[in-house]
């Protein structure tokens, strides 16, 4: 127990101190701490949390009949302009979205997705004494449900989607209904899992008190290129943090993906700008990248000619820190070439289902997506060292690669 409230103490001074801190400042002070988890490397893209049992929740933020119309201008922050922003995205059919520059390496985030959630399910699966026990989970900001389909594959049994774009969420309502019309349709289509929706903002709302039921225990919770919009301010990544953690029971998971903050800054330090990218990605920072700021470190996005609306970068030091005040332990971060590399095997097959990289040379007929001389001059290398000259590799293109840290 004291160990908890000595971490709630140190949390709070870190709180009230939040505005006059900055990167450098708490990386020296991490060098002095002693304790495991708070000493990670913050290079990471995949998150993977695990919850300890001693966590009882205590306050409360807001109340629950709080939307994010119903707040006050103030206290929204950014919620408007992100619901608007996703609510405005059209949904592209399958021979549209192939056109697209960056098609292999959406399908690249989507292969990582997918191996990050069946490696975390299979975790939980292997925990679980009995073979058919229920397995809960939580897609918190799941947007339109591209991971519908995946959550089917792992063999879930309940799905709370939870989002801030409710045209999003309407979208995800119809690709569940689809998914489960088919899976009627076909014979061996696999047994869907229950479904529930929460249109709410996740940094500002506490969630639990629209869950169908409020006591629901739930192992895992995952929250995809999602979880850096609460970093605008310290109650908002506390919200979050607190909506992942409540309801995990002792035991589960909080599994994510998030930009790499360190990488970005080194990017912008190195372009002795706060604006860089490439052909295909733009990131502009709108803090003082000498001395960003711990919480709302503003940033903006353009991928493939769309501008995002703003996004915030998230101090992983401090994540940890806060996790751990949710009773969260951190279990794993890895960058996404990491992640590549140690499930790229296991993987194999999904990836070319998927189609997550662009096969080199071309294929008769194929078009190379990049245009850049040096897009795939890596590919051409690893092709002539094999010393075979017809020899076929999956890559990406250099400037989807460089923009893979999104
Ligand atoms: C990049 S999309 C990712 C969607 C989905 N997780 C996926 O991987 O396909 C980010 C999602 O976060 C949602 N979002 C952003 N801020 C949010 C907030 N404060 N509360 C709830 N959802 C939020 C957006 O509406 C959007 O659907």
């Amino acid at each position: 127990m004291s160990e908890i409230s000595d971490l709630e103490q140190a949390l709070l001074i870190a709180a009230a101190d939040a505005d006059s801190r900055n990167y450098e400042s708490v990386k020296q002070s991490e060098e002095t701490d002693d304790e495991g988890a708070e000493k990670e490397t913050v290079e990471s893209s995949v998150v993977n949390i695990q919850t300890q049992p001693k966590y009882k929740p205590k306050e409360r933020l807001l109340e629950s009949s709080d939307t994010p119309e119903s707040l006050p201008k103030k206290l929204k922050g950014y919620a408007d302009v992100v619901a608007t922003h996703y609510n405005s995205i059209e949904e592209k059919g399958v021979s549209e979205r192939s056109k697209s520059r960056i098609f292999y390496l959406r399908n690249f985030h989507n292969w990582i997705k997918s191996m990050m959630i069946n490696e975390y399910l299979g975790k939980i699966k292997e925990a679980k004494k009995q073979h058919n026990s229920p397995i809960r989970v939580h897609d918190m900001c799941c947007g339109k449900g591209g991971d519908l389909l995946k959550w089917k594959k792992g063999g879930i049994t309940h799905l709370i989607c939870s989002d801030i774009a409710s045209i999003s969420l309407e979208q995800c309502k119809a690709r569940y209904a689809d998914m489960k019309s088919r899976a009627a349709r076909d014979r061996g289509g696999g047994n869907s899992y229950s479904i529930e929706y929460i249109c709410a903002d996740c940094t500002r709302i506490r969630l639990r008190e629209k869950f169908s039921d409020p006591s629901m225990k739930l192992d895992l919770v995952s929250c995809q290129f999602a979880f850096h919009y609460s970093f605008e301010s310290l109650p908002q990544a506390e919200c979050m943090l607190r909506n992942a953690a409540e309801c995990l029971q002792p035991g589960g998971y909080f599994i994510g993906t998030i930009t790499d903050a360190y990488e970005l800054i080194a990017r912008a330090r190195k372009s002795d700008s706060d604006t860089f990218g490439n052909n295909i990605y733009k990131v502009s920072l709108d803090f003082d990248i000498n001395k960003p700021p711990l919480f709302g470190a503003k940033c903006h996005f353009q991928l493939e000619d769309v501008v995002d609306c703003p996004e915030f970068l998230v101090h992983f030091p401090t994540l940890v820190k806060l996790a751990k005040k949710f009773g969260l332990k951190l279990v794993k971060t890895e960058k996404f070439k990491d992640f590549f590399e140690r499930m790229k095997n296991e993987g194999r097959q999904l990836l070319t289902i998927m189609r997550a990289l662009e096969t080199y040379p071309p294929n008769e007929g194929a078009t190379p997506v990049g245009v850049e001389e040096d897009d795939y001059k890596h590919a051409e290398e690893f092709v002539k060292n094999r010393g075979n000259e017809y020899a076929k590799v999956g890559t990406l293109s250099k400037s989807e690669w460089e923009a893979s840290c999104k």
